[in-house]
């Protein structure tokens, strides 16, 4: 066990912990800050992401003790007073959450991004949001939402992306008569002809 000093969601934390603890483990476990999802604990998916000093780390293997000192953010530390942040208010607008275990990786790494840019007074570009979040995986959205919902917090006025439903009117998932279905009405109408069934109808 050692101790371990360091500002979670500006909230002066000071306990002690195995020094083989990972961030996410102190996080989730220790803090009880649950809305830090895993997904891969191998550094591969980018869902455990929080900001250890405005950077975007992977806290499932980040160890707990290089964040010593250190300023953590997690998703619980962006709303206000009960109001969403802007990247969280964007998410829902733009429908970019489905099961939602992708949503806080995302939108910590999101905000890693538009913090970087604010604080050096540059515009955020689509290209910048693509490069931000090539290493996050979602299972269940659509990439494009999530980017729209990333420019949008950025300040930019973004049209909610509907993806293409093909030609109006046309049923989808109907099922297409079966060609050798028996033409007797109430007879295995779709099902193959069974010729030997009992049941078969006489046409059969
Ligand atoms: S859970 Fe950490 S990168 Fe996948
Ligand atoms: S919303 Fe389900 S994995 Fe992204």
């Amino acid at each position: 066990m050692s101790r371990l000093k360091m500002t979670v969601n500006g909230v002066a934390i000071d306990i002690d912990v195995p020094e083989s603890r990972y961030l996410s483990e102190v996080l989730r476990e220790d803090l009880r800050l649950t809305g830090t999802k895993i997904g891969c604990a191998e550094a591969e998916c980018g869902i455990c992401t929080v900001l250890v000093d405005g950077i975007a780390v992977v806290s499932c293997v980040f160890p707990a003790f290089k964040a010593q000192g250190a300023r953590v953010e997690t998703i619980e530390g962006l709303s206000n007073n009960g109001r969403l942040h802007a990247l969280q208010q964007a998410f829902l607008d733009h429908g970019a959450v489905q099961c939602g275990i992708c949503t806080p990786g995302l939108i910590m790494t999101a905000k890693g991004l538009l913090d970087t840019k604010n604080a050096a007074g540059e515009a955020v570009t689509e290209n910048d949001i693509r490069t931000a979040l090539k290493d996050s995986y979602c299972r269940c959205t659509g990439y494009q939402s999530v980017i729209n919902a990333v420019l949008q917090a950025s300040g930019e006025e973004v049209a909610p992306y509907i993806p293409e439903t093909g030609t109006p009117g046309t049923a989808v998932g109907k099922p297409r008569p079966n060609p050798n279905a028996c033409p007797m009405p109430g007879y295995f109408q779709s099902t193959p002809r069974l010729r030997s069934a009992s049941t078969a109808c006489t046409q059969c």
